[in-house]
């Protein structure tokens, strides 16, 4: 997909949220040998070096591959920040990194944004967006900002759709990428009944019809194994079409819109600010 700036950025990426940093270097490996060109860490996930490792050695021009990484909480303002940046620069050894999130919506994230667009303008970063951000700490930034975001990193999957925050991007041309595109298994998604009904008439796993129902309406994905015949089986998802009347039924699964977990909940927000603030 071509982002709001022009960047074009794969629509299937490999996540490495929860991958230990021993092994995120090789999964890294695999995910680029499986085919995957979108790579997406965080400051947090402690496993930037494990991704600049594999970026060093995996034979893939450096240019080939979209590297997406997120600002912490702790390294909220301006100048944190930017310092920041610079450490993941380090970490990912590279000279600039694809896309550049703010990892959650608290602390001085105006600050940090101030961050990202000078970063950008420095070619630090080639695209600066969010993640996590709902729809009235998204507009009230995105309004007061001088580069529009050109990504919104939420959670999003088959139970949680997130149609709400859907049309308030599209006011902004900033595309939504899903982070647990396959729910993190939760609700049985692997064996989900409609999708594997659906999934069964075109010879594949309700996992490949989850991630094309968010691909078919224009949602990134990166889902998350550790595991090379999975990491092949989640890449496998432009070969096959859904119907308007299975995205119909698909989208019929939502359960909570805007995701399991509540970026809004105050006994969560004051946990992440006493932990890392
Ligand atoms: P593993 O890493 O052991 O393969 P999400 O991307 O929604 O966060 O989901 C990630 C979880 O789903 C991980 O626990 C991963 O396990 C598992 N997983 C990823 N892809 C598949 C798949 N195609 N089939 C079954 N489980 C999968």
């Amino acid at each position: 997909m071509t982002l709001n700036n022009g960047v074009r950025m794969p629509m299937v990426g490999y996540g490495v949220f929860q991958v230990k940093p021993e092994e995120c270097a090789r999964c890294v490996r695999d995910a680029i040998e499986t085919g995957y060109r979108l790579i997406d860490t965080a400051q947090a996930y402690f496993n930037e070096e494990g991704v600049g490792a594999a970026l060093a050695d995996c034979g893939v021009p450096r240019e080939d591959i979209f590297v997406t990484s997120k600002i912490w909480i702790s390294n909220a303002g301006e100048k944190a920040a930017a310092a920041s940046i610079d450490e993941s620069l380090r970490k990912l050894r590279t000279d600039y990194i694809d896309l550049m999130l703010i990892h959650q919506p608290y602390g001085d994230y105006y600050g940090s944004y101030r961050a990202m667009e000078t970063a950008l303008q420095a070619g630090k970063l080639r695209a600066i967006g969010v993640s996590n951000f709902g729809v009235g700490r998204f507009t009230d930034l995105a309004l007061h900002m001088d580069v529009k975001p050109a990504v919104n990193q939420v959670e999003a999957h088959v139970f949680s759709q997130q149609t709400a925050l859907e049309k308030v991007l599209r006011e902004y041309d900033t595309a939504m990428m899903a982070w647990s595109p396959l729910g993190q298994g939760r609700n049985g998604l692997f064996t989900h009944p409609v999708l594997a009904v659906i999934g069964k008439t075109k010879g594949k796993t309700p996992a490949q019809v989850a991630l094309r129902f968010l691909l078919q309406r224009g949602i990134v994905v990166i889902p998350k194994s550790t595991h090379v015949e999975r990491m092949q089986q989640n890449f496998a998802v432009d070969d096959f079409e859904l119907s308007p009347a299975e995205m119909e039924e698909i989208a019929g699964l939502n359960e909570h819109d805007s995701g399991n977990v509540d970026f809004e909940n105050p006994a969560f927000i004051r946990y992440l600010i006493e932990t890392y603030g």
